[in-house]
């Protein structure tokens, strides 16, 4: 199978190299990928967006199948545009990834599959913030409409932090926000496969969204995460495909846009039940990192399953009982302000190390063919282990065999959870 995987990120290093690990897999390109993915899979120049160029990209290479890593893309119809060509894609149509590219249309159809969540309110105006706060109560949440790359959702107990964020939000062209209940509770990401008909979940993991230890300081995209979750209940996948993904499946088919793809259920664990905090319409950055790490089923054929409508017939996938953890490391001044162009070393040294590998992000080659910082988060480490303690030790010893100056990583990724807290 040849398979043509679109983005730039460690999610999409982690698909490639689980799809190198593939023997029904017989040639990997990426679009346009980054110098990591680049030693696995042939990196073609094409920009992620345009789905016109990646339909033409995978028509000239003959792909069975392309798969989409990120979600502006999918939002943007590039699997539409790909399917269109009569190629197999893994990912979402447009409109199907709109469970993604609108706050206000996933709590709709939530909503219509009485799935579980927070209560909310859809606003364009400022004074119906202020009344939807007020109904709330803090800790306030307010979420841009649309996509935001990480920066859409702000949580605080702040009013006019709350009233700023939703000012900022609006004031853009067809500017809505959605103000919702507070959600206490540990989170947990659970993604399911589905190809519009049956659903196949994958194991949980744990996202670790703030950039500085103790959940300190701002959100970023994700600075670590960690799989199995040894505290969560015992029935949590089984409650969230009948409750959350089977509802919402059937809701997206019943409407006439079929979601074929992974849906990303990002869910807290209240003292009331389990809620969606929110769909994405892709695999998470960084939980796929770790998921993939686990999983023993070949992916390609499964990732075809979905795009083909055959998941129904696909076997139970299989997973290794042991534990996969990942901390990320960022440049200096992410998330506020990332700094490219650091050198960055220590990398073969670090897959060196037993159970341990590195997984590129914001990375580019300089003039002179070194690797260099080129955004907020570089590096995804990977430690592998019997258990989550083995693997927290080979990730962070991977981490420390590193060096890219003035950045910065969590050291505490898995640590209560290890710590059996
Ligand atoms: P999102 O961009 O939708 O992934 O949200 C970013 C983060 O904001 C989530 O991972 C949560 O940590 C937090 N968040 C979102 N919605 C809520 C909510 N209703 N209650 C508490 N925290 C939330
Ligand atoms: N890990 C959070 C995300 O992928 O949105």
């Amino acid at each position: 199978m040849e398979i043509l995987v679109v983005g730039t990120g460690a999610r999409e290093h982690a698909i490639v190299r689980a799809l190198s690990l593939d023997p029904a897999v017989t040639a990997l390109h990426a679009a346009p990928g980054n110098p990591g993915i680049g030693a696995l899979a042939q990196l073609h120049p094409v920009d992620a967006l345009d789905g016109a160029a990646v339909a033409a990209l995978a028509t000239e290479l003959g792909a069975d199948l392309v798969v989409v890593g990120p979600e502006a893309p999918l939002v943007a119809g590039v699997a539409d545009a790909v399917r269109a060509a009569g190629i197999p894609v893994f990912g979402p149509s447009g409109a199907a990834a709109m469970l993604e590219g609108s706050k206000a249309f996933a709590k709709d159809v939530m909503a219509a599959a009485g799935v579980p969540t927070a209560a909310a309110r859809v606003a364009t105006t400022v004074d119906e913030v202020a009344a939807a706060l007020d109904e709330f109560g803090a800790p306030h949440v307010v979420k841009d409409d649309g996509l935001a790359a990480g920066k859409g959702v702000v949580v605080t107990s702040d009013r006019d932090a709350a009233l700023a964020h939703a000012a900022e939000c609006l004031a853009k062209p067809g500017g809505r926000v959605v103000v919702e209940e507070y959600l206490d509770g540990p989170e947990v990401s659970l993604f399911v496969l589905s190809d519009g008909v049956d659903v196949v979940p994958l194991v949980p993991a744990q996202d670790f969204k703030r950039v500085g230890d103790g959940d300190a300081g701002p959100n970023t995209g994700g600075m670590g995460a960690y799989s199995p979750l040894p505290w969560a209940p015992a029935g949590l996948v089984d409650e969230v495909v009948e409750t959350v993904a089977k509802p919402t499946i059937a809701e997206m088919t019943r409407r006439g846009t079929p979601f074929a793809g992974v849906l990303y259920c990002g869910l807290a664990l209240t003292s009331r039940g389990v809620r969606v905090v929110e769909f994405n319409a892709r695999f998470g950055d960084p939980e796929t990192q770790v998921v993939l790490a686990r999983l023993r089923t070949p992916l390609a054929g499964v990732l075809l399953a979905s795009a083909t409508g055959s998941l129904g017939e696909t076997e139970p996938l299989t997973w290794d009982d042991g534990a996969a953890v990942t901390v990320v490391v960022a440049s200096h001044g992410y998330p506020v302000q990332a700094r490219s162009g650091d050198p960055i070393t220590g990398i073969a040294d670090a897959e060196q190390l037993p159970h341990v590998h590195v997984l590129h992000a914001g990375t580019a080659l300089d003039a002179d063919g070194h690797l260099v910082s080129a955004g907020g988060r570089v590096l995804s480490v990977v430690g592998t282990g019997a258990t989550l303690t083995a693997a927290r030790e080979a990730a962070y010893a991977g981490v420390e065999a590193i060096d890219l100056p003035g950045s910065h990583h969590r050291s505490d990724i898995a640590l209560a959870a290890a710590q059996g807290a």
